[in-house]
């Protein structure tokens, strides 16, 4: 399975994702490239160290439709099959989603269907919450929305802010990824409705 990652800045979760495969822990996989929507994405330094292609596909004052018809071509020139995203911080069109249909996956810092979009943490936190978390769902046309594929609790306490729950939670985020991957990877689940359902019940927490 040759594998895209889309990133739009640190890019910790990529750098697990491809130490996974490149440790065999997804048998049968290969990071095809790396693309980030953003030159100064510190991710592409960390995926040319590790040995992977990355490349900048800036959205240069295009539509949504013209830039991810870009991102789509690179991936196809490259015979990506499977999308990770991993920090990418714009919403996909459809005719990518459509391009790759339940091909993408994409890892969001909280529990969702709670605090969708941008600084779920600081969302958490004004909430007040006690219990947020990290979930890896497919993706579909609208935002943080497809279907869940594993979910992994994290309790906050009172002293916790925006900073130290991002932390807490993304402890948590590459083990998840990595796992949801590998899982996905191995074929043994049905989507049924809205459910990810895997043949020996995991569920990531
Ligand atoms: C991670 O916390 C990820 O869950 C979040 O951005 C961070 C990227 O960190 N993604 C979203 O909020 C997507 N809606 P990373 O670049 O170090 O992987």
């Amino acid at each position: 399975m040759k594998i895209g990652i889309l990133i739009s800045g640190r890019g910790s979760n990529m750098s697990a994702i491809v130490e996974a495969v490149q440790s065999g822990r997804i048998p049968g996989s290969e990071v095809a490239v790396v693309i980030s929507d953003k030159k100064s994405a510190q991710g592409l330094e960390k995926a040319k160290e590790r040995g992977v292609e990355a490349i900048v596909v800036a959205r240069k004052g295009r539509t949504r439709e013209q830039h991810d018809a870009d991102i789509i071509g690179e991936l196809k020139n490259r015979g990506v099959e499977f999308v990770c995203l991993a920090g990418y911080m714009r919403l996909l069109s459809k005719e990518f989603v459509q391009a790759f249909s339940n091909k993408i996956i994409n890892i969001h810092p909280s529990l969702l269907p709670s605090f969708p979009g941008l600084d779920a943490q600081k969302q958490a936190i004004e909430y007040g919450v006690k219990i947020s978390g990290c979930t890896v769902h497919f993706v579909d046309e609208d935002l943080d929305h497809g279907a869940i594929i594993t979910q992994k609790s994290v309790a906050l306490s009172d002293e916790d802010t925006a900073e130290s729950l991002s932390a807490k939670i993304l402890q948590h985020e590459h083990e998840q990824y990595v796992e949801a991957l590998r899982r996905i990877a191995e074929g043994k689940y049905e989507i049924i409705g809205r459910r990810v359902v895997f043949s020996d019940n995991f569920s990531g927490s």
